[in-house]
Parts: structure tokens; C-alpha cells; sequence
């Protein structure tokens, strides 16, 4: 049941997470358009909308006429404007750069309508970054999904000093609609509080395997059956993209100087050969057979 009078959401970017996210909204009902720059990327995410839904029905996992709604609430646009222009709300899940957020963020102050709220679902760049390129910051925060969207439940929500208490409340209620767990951070931190927690492990991980110390399968391993984690570390990043661990590192060493936190050797290695994960096919390991 939409909240606050919110009926239309706006996704902008449909890689990674932006198809499943629009997914997350359609099905509970929201009338989303998604848009991506890349007519390849969208042609895929309606692919796997078209894919997915069917396959839940199939499953005994959703009734066909959720499917069949969802499929209707959901629609896929090259044209930002076209997508943003009756927005309540837009959800950023474009590639992880300042400047390309910002952009963005300016164009979408001049299309949408005054109430509208800018999210981004960034894994690390905090909103007072990208909201001083609008004129309403008050309505900008961090909406930030976890990979795979459709299934994992949290949400985190971050209040930087220019969001509006109102505006917070808004997108916690939004995402306990559509059947997430938000947590709500006061205070804006970089990486949140899963990516620093994740990025303490993915950093030992990843000098363990730099120093020769054990295979990166024997790495996951270990974690996977000593911790419990349903994925090691490399698995995990082959998932999320190695583009973004890649641009994740970048940014925290330019915003510390702290050579620590340069990307690691093999994950420099295989982003110039955009060994990216599952979405290139090959990261750590082989994708080549899934579709
Ligand atoms: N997309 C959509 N649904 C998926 C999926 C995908 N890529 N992969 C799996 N699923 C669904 C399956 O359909 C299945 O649904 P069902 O139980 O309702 O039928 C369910 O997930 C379980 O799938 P499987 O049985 O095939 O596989 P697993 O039990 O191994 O689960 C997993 C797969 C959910 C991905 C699990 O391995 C997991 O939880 N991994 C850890 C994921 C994680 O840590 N995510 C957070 C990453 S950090 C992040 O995203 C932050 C960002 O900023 C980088």
C-alpha cells in the first residue's frame, strides 16, 4: 500500500542494482519507470523482468496476478526526462563517480516536480556530496540497497545534515512498504555501516591472497564454513562488481591519502581487464555458462 501519497518511482540506472530495485518497487505496487544512457543495459534488465516474475510464479513463490500486476507497474525508458518528470520519488543507482551523480542530480532538480524526492542508492558517497548540485537538498539523502535487492532485506538510510527530518521519515516508510528492514543513520559516514564492516574483511582477504598466503576458493572457504557468511569475500565481490570494489578503494585513498586504502594489486589487475564479476562473465571465478 503506497505511502505518504507516493505512487511513482524513478530508478535511474539499470545495472547491478537498479533493475532489481525497480523490480522491489513494482511488485509492491509502485509505478516505476527505470532508465538507464545504455539501451544494452535496459534491454537487459526488461529481460530479466520478463524472466524473473514467470519464474517466481513458476516457483509457487508469487501468485500469478502479483506477477502480472508488477509487469504492468513497470516500465523501461532511455528518456530521463520522460521517466523522471512524475516522479515522487527517484532512486540514483548509476556508476559510482561524484561527478556523474551530480550531473544527474542537477538535471533531475530541473525535471522533477518541487515534492520530489532524490535518493541515491550509492555504496559509499554520502548525499551532502551530491545534493549541493540541486536546489533542494532537504529532499536529498542515501537510499542504499544490498546486492541481490530482490532478496536481501536491509536498507540503510542516511541523513546528512541538509536531508530533512521529514524527508528521512518518507524513505523509511518507503522501504518498510515495500517489505525492507531500513536502518536510519544520523549522521553521514563514509561506507555506511555495512560497507566499513564489509570492507574490513574484503581488505584481509584480499592481503592474504596478495601475499600467496592461500587461494582465493580456499579464502571463501574458510570464511563461508568457520563465520557462516553465505558467500566468502571473493565470491561477494564478484557478485557486487570488482568496478566497484576498484572505485570504492580509489575514493577512500583520494579522500584519506592513506596508501592502505589503494586498490589491491589483483583487484587493480582485473579491472584494466574488466575481469568485473558476474556481470562481465569472469572475476575471480567463471560465469561464462550462467545466463
Ligand atoms: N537475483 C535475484 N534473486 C536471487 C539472486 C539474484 N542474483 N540470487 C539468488 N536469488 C534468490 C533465489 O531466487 C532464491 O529465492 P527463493 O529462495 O525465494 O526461491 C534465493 O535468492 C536463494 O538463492 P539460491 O538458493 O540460488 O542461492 P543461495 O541460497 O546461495 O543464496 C544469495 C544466494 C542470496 C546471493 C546468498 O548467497 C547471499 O545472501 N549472499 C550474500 C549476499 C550479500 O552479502 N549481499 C550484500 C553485499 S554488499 C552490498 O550489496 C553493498 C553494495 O553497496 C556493494
Amino acid at each position: 500500500m503506497p505511502v505518504h501519497g507516493i505512487k511513482n518511482v524513478c530508478v535511474v540506472g539499470a545495472g547491478n542494482m537498479g533493475h532489481q530495485i525497480a523490480l522491489c518497487f513494482a511488485i509492491a505496487g509502485y509505478q516505476v519507470k527505470c532508465t538507464d544512457i545504455n539501451p544494452e543495459v535496459l534491454k537487459k534488465a526488461e529481460e530479466f523482468a520478463d524472466r524473473y516474475l514467470p519464474e517466481r510464479v513458476a516457483k509457487g513463490k508469487m501468485s500469478e496476478e502479483v506477477a502480472r500486476q508488477a509487469r504492468a507497474n513497470l516500465s523501461f525508458t532511455l528518456d530521463l526526462k520522460e521517466a523522471a518528470a512524475d516522479a515522487d520519488v527517484v532512486v540514483e543507482a548509476i556508476i559510482e563517480k561524484l561527478d556523474a551523480k551530480r550531473e544527474l542530480f542537477a538535471r533531475l532538480d530541473e525535471i522533477c516536480p518541487p515534492h520530489t524526492i532524490l535518493a541515491t542508492n550509492s555504496s559509499f558517497i554520502v548525499s551532502s556530496k551530491i545534493a549541493t548540485a540541486t536546489r533542494r537538498p532537504e529532499k536529498v539523502c542515501n537510499m542504499h540497497f544490498f546486492n541481490p535487492a530482490l532478496v536481501m532485506k536491509l536498507v540503510e538510510v542516511v541523513k546528512g545534515p541538509h536531508t530533512a527530518q521529514e524527508t528521512a521519515q518518507i524513505i523509511l516508510d518507503l522501504a518498510r512498504d515495500i517489505g525492507k528492514v531500513p536502518v536510519l543513520l544520523q549522521k553521514e559516514i563514509y561506507g555506511f555501516l555495512v560497507n566499513r564492516i564489509l570492507s574490513a574483511i574484503t581488505h584481509e582477504a584480499l592481503y592474504l591472497y596478495d601475499m600467496g598466503i592461500a587461494s582465493h576458493e580456499d579464502i571463501d572457504r574458510a570464511v563461508e564454513l568457520a563465520l557462516g557468511h553465505p558467500m566468502g569475500p571473493f565470491r561477494l565481490m564478484d557478485l557486487t562488481g570488482i568496478d566497484l570494489s576498484y572505485y570504492i578503494a580509489m575514493e577512500r585513498y583520494r579522500e584519506t591519502g592513506d596508501p592502505a586504502h589503494k586498490p589491491s594489486p589483483v583487484i587493480v589487475e582485473k579491472f584494466v581487464k574488466k575481469e568485473w564479476g558476474r556481470k562481465t562473465g569472469k572475476g575471480f571465478y567463471d560465469y561464462s555458462d550462467a545466463k
